[in-house]
């Protein structure tokens, strides 16, 4: 017997054998090149417990390791096989997962050494640098998900050939630049999350021809331009992109579809993911009761919206948009505390068609979620930022370290400025604080309510610019000695400002105002509104050169640092009227009377308007000639 019929013999027992135990007896081996890819890769992204004396097919735990935590997934998957004999086959490889690794290297250009690649997840990682343009080669990618890194840089160009993709997620990075127009031909996309660019504004993707897009997040960026009429086909899942914070015009458009702002308004109510709730003192807390979702935005209320944004990381368990607990907390209004909203990620109130102006922004939190039982549960920890008008205002925010304890009220006050209408409150994760206790997808922003304001319905005697209490000082208590005329417009009483030199501003009233006003268009006013009032008509300035002084196209005169001022008493009358009709929210009589009595008005009245910073865009000209009107009488 020859040798060779026998070893034939052997091999087609070999592969019967192969046939009888399965594809298990058929070993996978990976493509030299590739090796020899993953080897360089392995050092760029310090990934330092490859095996590499194993084949990285060979599913070994370096290379695939079982029953990880969702978030710290480890795997290297090999497929596209061609066998070379009976027992082995060559492979690529198709998908790397390095998820929650903790590696901190940076992505390799290598890795376009790997060309059947289908994904690459390396989120939840402290990787860094840019993007290699080399990526944009593995033009079978489909899944590419770099979301929670340090990376820097911008999008490479060369990524406009990977039209395969699916699923693409880049969030919470460095990331710098624009979102490229070329997304637009990735029409295989369902999933699409560019979130925190720090660029220059980014037009709005054009998203018409991507039909399948299912989930879209653009968090964080700066977008302009109109939120395109664009309806996603398939229609299954919530679709609105939030975009939040962003560029103004974005968000402005996006609110007008639904506002056009046929009333103003000065406050707004948020019972957070509970029912509407009146309280003692009368305010109406609205209901925001909407279940939420991973890529919301909803109405809620005449004046108000709301946008969520982002998954719970463990979605295999319910989410947890909102919360709620059977008992009341011990307070007061209790009602307001039992409910909160949640996210994941990014939870924008926006308030719309407010009188501009300055608002006390109230947020009230209680923390529901976690168990006060003595176990490891109580070492939950909730940290998130909150921005009021894109300014951080709370840093790694604690709701339990502020209140002092679990299901324990926590209110924080800030004062806001309303300048085009708008009003934007803004929390967001930045990935601090435990994340599974005491169960999986507790986590992130968590509000219980939002009360909003404008500070003018708390003004009672107060004057715009000048506090009464000022004024009563400035004039000696209207001491009848100070009174110089009484003309058609009230008693005009001379007033002894302690006033030096551009120290004007200390006349005005911080509390009005908040820290936060524009102390140049402040002064502008100020000195406007002085030499408006002087007592003899014919000296006030003409209503064309006070609106140049307005538009900063001729200078405010300087005022004489000994002249002493003179303050109209009627004007002061009619501020606390009108404050007092605010007060009673008698908009209409408000309007009537501007409309109708325009004479005694305008000689003294001061809408809204007049006590802010005045701001120059054509909007406010309508109301801006009332108040130049309403500050001067002119001759
Ligand atoms: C099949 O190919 C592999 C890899 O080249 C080799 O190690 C193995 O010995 C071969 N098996 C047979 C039966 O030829
Ligand atoms: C991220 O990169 C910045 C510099 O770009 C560095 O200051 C920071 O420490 C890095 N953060 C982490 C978590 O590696
Ligand atoms: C998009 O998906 C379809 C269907 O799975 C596939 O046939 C097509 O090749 C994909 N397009 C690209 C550019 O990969
Ligand atoms: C989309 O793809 C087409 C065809 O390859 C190309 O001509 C066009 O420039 C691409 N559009 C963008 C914005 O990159
Ligand atoms: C969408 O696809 C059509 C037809 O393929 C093409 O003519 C059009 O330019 C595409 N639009 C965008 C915005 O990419
Ligand atoms: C917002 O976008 C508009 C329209 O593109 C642009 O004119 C404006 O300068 C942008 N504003 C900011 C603050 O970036
Ligand atoms: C409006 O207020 C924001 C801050 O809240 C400020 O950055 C912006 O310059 C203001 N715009 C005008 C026109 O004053
Ligand atoms: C009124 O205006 C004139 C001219 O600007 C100025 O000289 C005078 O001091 C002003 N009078 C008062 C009381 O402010
Ligand atoms: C406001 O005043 C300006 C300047 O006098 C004028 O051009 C404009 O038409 C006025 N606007 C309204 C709405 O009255």
């Amino acid at each position: 017997m020859s040798l060779l019929p026998c070893f034939l013999l052997f091999l087609h027992i070999l592969w019967l054998a192969s046939l009888a135990f399965g594809a298990d007896t058929v070993s996978n081996t990976l493509s030299k090149d590739e090796v020899l890819a993953l080897r360089d890769m392995a050092k760029t992204l310090g990934k330092n417990d490859w095996d590499f004396a194993v084949d990285p097919c060979s599913e070994s735990y370096s290379w695939v390791t079982p029953e990880t935590a969702p978030g710290n997934e480890n795997s290297v998957t090999c497929g596209n096989c061609f066998p070379i004999n009976v027992t082995n086959q060559i492979c690529h490889v198709i998908s790397i997962v390095l998820k929650g690794q903790n590696l901190q290297g940076t992505l390799p250009r290598d890795l376009f050494r790997l060309p059947y690649l289908q994904e690459l997840d390396l989120e939840f990682n402290q990787l860094f640098g840019s993007l290699p343009k080399e990526l944009g080669n593995l033009v079978q990618l489909e899944s590419l998900f770099l979301t929670s890194n340090n990376f820097t840089g911008e999008i490479p160009a060369t990524f406009a050939k990977l039209t395969a993709l699916r699923d693409f997620r880049i969030g919470d990075n460095q990331f710098s630049g624009t979102i490229p127009n070329f997304i637009q031909n990735w029409t295989n996309l369902t999933r699409l999350r560019i979130s925190d660019l720090n660029g220059p504004d980014s037009t709005f993707p054009q998203l018409m021809n991507v039909t399948m897009l299912k989930t879209l997040y653009l968090t964080g960026n700066f977008l302009s331009g109109s939120v395109p009429n664009w309806t996603p086909v398939s229609g299954a899942m919530n679709l609105f992109a939030s975009s939040s914070p962003v560029n103004d015009s974005g968000t402005v458009s996006c609110l007008r579809r639904h506002a056009n702002c046929q009333t103003t308004y000065n406050s707004f109510h948020i019972n957070c993911g509970g029912q509407q709730v009146s309280t003692a003192n009368g305010d109406t807390y609205d209901a925001d009761t909407d279940s939420g979702g991973p890529a919301r935005f909803q109405v809620g209320g005449e004046n108000w919206a709301y946008s969520n944004t982002g998954h719970f990381m463990d979605n295999d368990r319910a989410n947890y948009y909102t919360w709620s607990i059977q008992c009341w907390l011990a307070t007061d209004i209790g009602e307001l505390y039992s409910n909160a909203r949640a996210s994941p990620n990014s939870l924008t109130y926006y308030g719309f068609c407010l009188a501009n102006g300055n608002y006390k922004v109230k947020l009230h939190f209680a923390e529901i979620m976690f168990d006060d039982d003595g176990t490891y549960n109580s070492l939950g920890r909730r940290i998130f930022d909150v921005y009021i008008q894109r300014k951080l205002v709370l840093k790694d925010f604690n709701i339990v370290e502020e209140a002092g304890g679990l299901g324990k009220v926590i209110i924080k006050n800030f004062i806001a400025v309303v300048n085009n209408s708008n009003l934007e409150i803004h929390l967001r994760w930045s990935g601090k604080g435990t994340t599974r206790i005491p169960f999986r997808s507790v986590y992130g922003p968590l509000i219980s309510a939002i009360s909003v304001e404008s500070e003018l319905k708390q003004l009672d005697l107060q004057t715009g610019f000048f506090s009464l209490r000022q004024i009563k000082a400035a004039t000696n208590n209207f001491d009848i000695t100070n009174k110089i005329g009484e003309g058609g417009f009230g008693p005009v009483y001379k007033a002894h400002l302690l006033k030096e030199k551009g120290n004007l501003m200390e006349l005005v009233d911080e509390r009005i105002l908040g820290s936060d006003f524009n102390g140049e268009e402040a002064m502008v006013m100020i000195k406007v509104a002085l030499l408006c009032t002087n007592a003899t008509a014919t000296l006030r300035p003409t209503m064309s050169s006070v609106v140049s002084m307005f538009e900063g196209s001729i200078a405010v005169p300087d005022l004489d640092a000994d002249s002493s001022e003179v303050l109209d008493g009627k004007n002061l009358e009619a501020i606390r009227l009108y404050h007092q009709l605010m007060k009673e929210n008698k908009e209409s009589e408000i309007q009537e009377q501007l409309a109708s009595t325009d004479g005694a008005w305008s000689a003294s009245s001061s809408p809204a308007a007049n006590l802010y910073p005045l701001h120059l865009d054509s909007a406010n000209w309508d109301k801006r000639n009332k108040t130049i009107a309403a500050t001067c009488s002119f001759p």
